[in-house]
């Protein structure tokens, strides 16, 4: 039998940063409502930088980390909801930058919970023989999507990538577990994206609330499906949509008191489907977090479609 395991991981963020005092030059707002509800301070918006420029850069600095050549990569899988084209779709694009010839790629939008799906499927298309090595990567130009005089949601959102490159290896070697995934789609208008020159807008309340009560028991559920009591995680990498919204889940959840939080929302707002890959590509970087440790992903949002796995880090 076959499974899979992240190997490399690799992050880009743009180099503009806008803080809380530079959008309240621009909105009615003010550093501490944005900090006390949110807990955001910066984060980063792309002036020149394509989403393909972001998935590339996170990709290739991924692909380096792994010692493989682009040649040897044969599954390409880009979790965005903030594709401009249609064709060719973002994960051609990005193989097409990197030098990969003939990969299978596709892109895939389930809005904030994206990296987990993408990585999921990844796992499957593993597993099930149909590619040996896999670059899978979250990449958001969220800022294409603000109303720059919406003090609601222009103080939110941030741009970014980051990428895995995931190997099929044997089964006692496996390094991602089963997903846990799914959505509630009657509730689907809580976030939406939607026009021409495409507008996101949220009920900010209606998502908070539905994000503090229903994920925790599904992060349970998905540490357990992985044979994991939640005291046993080394780290916990939620959807970076809002601090408070994080410290509500890691709390219901029953991590160790010493477990790592990814708390990146801080630094880079929320990235949607490229927060996950971000937040623990720089705890990895950092080295809080090790070879070997096994860490809770878990991916909530537009939709309301969530999704997770526990991983073991590179
Ligand atoms: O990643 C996609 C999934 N999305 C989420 O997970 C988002 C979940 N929701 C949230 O994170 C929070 O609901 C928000 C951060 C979006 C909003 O925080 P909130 O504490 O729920 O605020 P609110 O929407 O209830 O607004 C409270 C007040 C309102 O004023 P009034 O009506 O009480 O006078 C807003 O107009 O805060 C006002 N407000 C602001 N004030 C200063 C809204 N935005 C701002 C702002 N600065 N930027």
């Amino acid at each position: 039998m076959t499974a899979s395991r992240i190997v490399a991981l690799g992050h880009y963020q743009p180099p503009k940063v806008l803080t809380n005092d530079d959008l309240a030059k621009l909105v009615d707002t003010d550093d501490e409502w944005i900090r006390s509800r949110v807990g955001i301070r910066t984060r980063h918006i792309a002036v020149d930088e394509t989403l393909v420029d972001l998935a590339a850069e996170a990709a290739q600095k991924a692909l380096a980390a792994s010692g493989r050549q682009a040649h040897e990569v044969d599954l390409v899988v880009v979790a965005t909801c903030t594709a401009v084209e249609r064709s060719p779709n973002t994960a051609a694009a990005v193989a097409a930058r990197l030098g990969i010839t003939a990969p299978a790629a596709y892109d895939i939008n389930t809005v904030c919970s994206g990296f987990s799906y993408a990585l999921a499927t990844a796992d499957h298309a593993l597993r099930a023989g149909a590619a040996t090595r896999a670059l899978v990567i979250g990449a958001e130009r969220m800022s294409d999507t603000i109303d720059w005089t919406d003090r609601s949601t222009c103080v939110i959102f941030g741009d970014g990538a980051g990428a895995a490159v995931v190997e099929a290896v044997p089964d006692e070697q496996a390094g991602i577990g089963p997903v846990v995934w799914g959505s509630e789609p009657a509730k689907g208008d809580a976030v939406v994206i939607t026009g021409w020159d495409p507008t996101i807008s949220q009920q900010g309340q209606a998502v908070f609330r539905w994000a503090t009560t229903r994920i925790a028991p599904l992060a349970r559920e998905t540490c357990l499906k992985a044979g994991l009591d939640p005291s046993e995680l080394r780290g916990f990498v939620a959807h970076q949509a809002n601090l408070r919204i994080i410290d509500a889940i890691a709390g219901k959840l029953g991590a160790a008191p010493d477990a790592v939080i990814a708390r990146d929302v801080v630094d880079s707002g929320n990235t949607s489907a490229a927060s996950i890959p971000l937040a623990l590509s720089k705890l990895v970087e950092r080295g809080e977090l090790r070879s070997g440790d096994p860490v809770l992903l878990f991916g909530f949002g537009g939709g309301l479609a969530y999704a997770g796995q526990v991983v073991r880090c590179p």
